[in-house]
């Protein structure tokens, strides 16, 4: 009966970490999903003309992606050691065998942003904008980001 109860306890508690493990890689993808959000959802389609140029749309997103981007070093603290239940992107474990470097592509992201703040007037300067950011947010998926399907 004992064994039983100790048996029962101990798949419980594996069940637990696995998905204890499952929530901090979907806290981390949703981090990116939200920046995918601001920068594709909002500024890449008023770049491809989906939708009107709207100056306090592009300020807020802005202003929301700064504010994520700084969030992608403590998010990524922790190794989930597995991917999103089928998802399209995951990380890569090269992250957390190189932590600092991982970091160290976050400040460029930062600067970028603050580089084009005031500069967006319409469409064709979002687009300049829109690349430059584009390419620090490229500097670490490149390295870091698996595509899974
Ligand atoms: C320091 C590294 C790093 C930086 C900087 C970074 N990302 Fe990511 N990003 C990742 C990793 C790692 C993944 C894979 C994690 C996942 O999707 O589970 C990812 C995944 C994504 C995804 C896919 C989410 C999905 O649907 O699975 C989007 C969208 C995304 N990032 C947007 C951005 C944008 C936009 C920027 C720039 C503003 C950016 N990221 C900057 C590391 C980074």
């Amino acid at each position: 009966m004992m064994r039983t109860v100790l048996i029962v306890a101990t798949l419980l508690l594996g069940v637990g970490a696995v998905m204890a493990q499952q929530d901090v890689a979907v806290q981390q993808q949703n981090l990116m999903k939200t920046q995918g959000k601001s920068m594709y959802g909002v500024l890449g389609k008023m770049v491809k003309g989906e939708i009107p140029y709207d100056q306090a749309a592009v300020d807020t997103a802005l202003t929301d992606l700064g504010g994520e981007v700084t969030k992608i070093p403590t998010v990524f603290t922790p190794n989930p050691k597995q991917d999103v239940v089928n998802a399209n992107f995951g990380s890569s474990q090269k992250i957390w065998q190189n932590k600092a470097d991982f970091d160290s592509k976050v400040p460029p992201v930062t600067k970028a942003i603050a580089d084009v703040k005031g500069k967006i007037k319409d469409a064709a300067s979002l687009k300049v904008s829109f690349d430059a950011i584009q390419e620090k947010c490229t500097g670490c998926h490149e390295t870091y980001r698996v595509k899974l399907k």
